[in-house]
């Protein structure tokens, strides 16, 4: 899977980029990102000036129409395949699970990360590109919702993760929609708190009810609208 990802901030990625799960993906031709500084686009050769200001008034600055349409056209030509444009915006639908799995069956992604008020509208209106917004709160900057997404899908690609099981069996993945159950490692007892004992017996039908029983109970207390409406 390849991602081009058209920032303003392009030296923000870097440490993600070099990040280990991310970097055995990229190393093992799993996935490939490449990140476009937009200014490189822009009409303003002296100053890269790629922003400016509203017409009709209010505070903030647009990025403008034709640098993003320039780099768009020309990022999506230095690979054969087809990508489908992302925009991350605030005002995008929601990214969820369902979403993620969704996505991480295409092969190739342009993520457009916004900055300062937006874009000129016109952005929209010629790539109609899929707006995402990755939560009901404001960032600076589509740069950490692009790497919310990136980070979502590639551990979905098969080879990324380890053991092809672990994300089967994440909270919100396809075999559970509801939330994990506790878990423990050594030692069996820490300031007085123990390991529950069905998870030492050996009784692996006991086991397993036990973490659905669990998963059931921390679903019900901290995310009731992710269990299906009881009649
Ligand atoms: Cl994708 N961008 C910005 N700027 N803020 C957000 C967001 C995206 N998703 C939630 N808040």
């Amino acid at each position: 899977m390849r991602f081009d990802i058209v920032t303003l901030f392009p030296e923000i990625f870097s440490g993600y980029l070099t990040q280990s799960l991310l970097n055995k993906a990229i190393q093992a031709s799993l996935v490939e990102i490449v990140i476009h500084d937009l200014r490189q686009w822009s009409i303003d050769q002296r100053n890269h000036k790629i922003d400016d200001r509203p017409f009709g008034g209010g505070p903030g600055m647009l990025i403008c129409v034709e640098p993003v349409i320039r780099c768009v056209e020309e990022v999506q030509a230095m690979s054969p395949d087809q990508a489908l444009v992302v925009l991350l915006t605030p005002q995008g639908e929601r990214l969820s699970q369902p979403m993620v799995e969704q996505l991480s069956t295409n092969p190739r992604y342009i993520i457009l990360c916004g900055r300062y008020e937006g874009f000129d509208q016109r952005v929209l209106d010629i790539l109609k590109p899929i707006e995402l917004s990755i939560g009901d709160y404001v960032l600076n900057g589509g740069e950490v919702a692009a790497m919310v997404l990136v980070d979502a899908t590639i551990r979905l690609i098969p080879g990324v993760l380890g053991d092809e099981q672990s994300s089967v069996d994440d909270s919100f993945s396809r075999g559970n929609r509801i939330l994990e159950f506790p878990q423990y490692t050594r030692p069996r007892e820490f300031r007085g708190l123990s390991v529950p004992d069905v998870l030492l017996s050996g009784n692996h039908e006991a086991i397993a009810s036990w973490r659905a029983q669990e998963s059931l109970k921390r679903t019900t207390e901290r995310r009731a609208d992710l269990l299906p409406p009881s009649s």
